[in-house]
């Protein structure tokens, strides 16, 4: 990072976030590994988000949360996702339900330097980290994946997959409402030369699969033990769809984040506090991509992963847009002030 005295912004709609290179899954999963890597080695302040809910947590209608961060080593940016979320929206043809903005700053002089749309990052983010979790996951003899949740991240998700293991011919793509996953499979067609399976019926989809990718809305936990063959491996990036003696029954278990993790409602933290399950059990993504630890030591062995999400991830992947941006030409430049009244 070059620190700048210069009061300049780089704006970046979602269009150009996009010309940038947000839907190149191949860039975003080394952007993603890297983060975590980075994370590991202590060079990433993540402090926990705040949430502002409206009306209040229990009843909230909307909601913002923001999550700062700062990244060291050759990133050396700070940063804060404005994450925001509306049940009304999902009444309001044209308008995400979801909606998210990134501002990139520098950690000197804390002058912004970028400001770009966020919602899409979040998407693609999202399942990077599920294909990333998947690539320790799955048994090394995977062909099958079923992906439950054909929403947004599940659209991402068949991508990253396939491209954390190109080895998977075929994915099942399950949603209770099946026109969904069946658009999704008839928008990838065979661009991946991967069979995409739409099936409302996940579990019977799950038994014949060596990998299992959760990202439902789900309101209460469906997958269970009987969802489960000998060797498969677990993803789930929903607190609220797996069991909580699933995790019980796993040979390995990892977070994405488990200092975050923990501290919110889900069946690790669950566990975790009643003491059915030690700390000590439960291994960080960190970990996996420094090879410190391992996840699996044999493909007979269930394994499971769950994630929350890592706000710092959206500010390096934005970081990276910024610099494909700048080298690109892309973007409308906006100043914060010609001269500071006040200095
Ligand atoms: N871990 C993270 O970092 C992270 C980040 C963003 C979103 N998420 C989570 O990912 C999940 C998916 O988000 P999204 O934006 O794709 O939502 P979405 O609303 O676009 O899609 C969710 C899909 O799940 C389906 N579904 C719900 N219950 C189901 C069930 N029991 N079986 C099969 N399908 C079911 C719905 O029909 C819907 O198509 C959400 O729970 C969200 O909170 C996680």
């Amino acid at each position: 990072m070059l620190h700048t005295i210069n009061p300049e912004i780089l704006f970046l709609k979602q269009e150009d976030v996009i010309k940038a290179g947000l839907l190149d899954m191949k860039q975003i999963l080394a952007v993603t590994e890297k983060t975590y890597a980075m994370l590991g080695q202590g060079l990433i302040k993540n402090p926990p988000k705040t949430n502002t809910s409206i009306p209040d947590k229990e009843n909230w209608q909307s909601f913002f949360n923001a999550m700062p961060c700062y990244i060291g080593g050759d990133i050396d940016i700070g940063g804060i996702k404005w994450a925001a979320e509306s049940k009304k929206n999902a009444t309001i043809p044209g308008i995400p339900y979801g909606i998210d903005i990134s501002i990139l700053s520098d950690p000197e002089t804390v002058l912004p330097f970028c400001i770009l749309d966020g919602t899409l990052i979040t998407a693609m983010r999202t399942s990077a980290v599920g294909g990333l979790m998947a690539k320790y996951a799955a048994p090394s003899d995977a062909d099958t994946a079923c992906l439950v949740g054909a929403g947004v991240i599940g659209r991402t998700m068949i991508s990253a997959v396939h491209e954390a293991l190109p080895q998977i011919k075929t994915m099942c793509l399950c949603d209770i409402d099946v026109a969904k996953a069946e658009g999704i499979a008839k928008e990838y067609g065979d661009s991946l030369g991967v069979e995409i399976i739409p099936t409302s019926d996940s579990k019977a989809a799950a038994l014949k699969s060596q990998l299992i990718v959760g990202e439902t809305t789900a309101t209460k936990p469906f997958m269970d033990t009987s969802w489960l063959t000998p060797g498969c491996g677990l993803v789930s990036m929903h607190s609220n769809e797996v069991m909580e003696d699933v995790f019980l029954k796993a040979d390995g278990i990892v977070a994405d984040y488990w200092t975050q993790l923990k501290q919110h409602t889900n069946p690790l933290s669950k566990l975790t506090k009643e003491g059915k399950l030690d700390e000590s059990q439960i291994m960080d993504l960190s970990e996996l991509v420094l090879g410190t630890k391992k996840l699996r030591t044999s493909d007979n062995q269930f394994v499971a992963a769950a994630s929350m999400g890592l706000g710092a991830l959206d500010i390096m992947i934005a970081y990276q847009l910024y610099l494909n941006a700048t080298e690109m030409g892309i973007g409308t430049k906006v100043n914060l002030w010609d001269k500071p009244l006040w200095e």
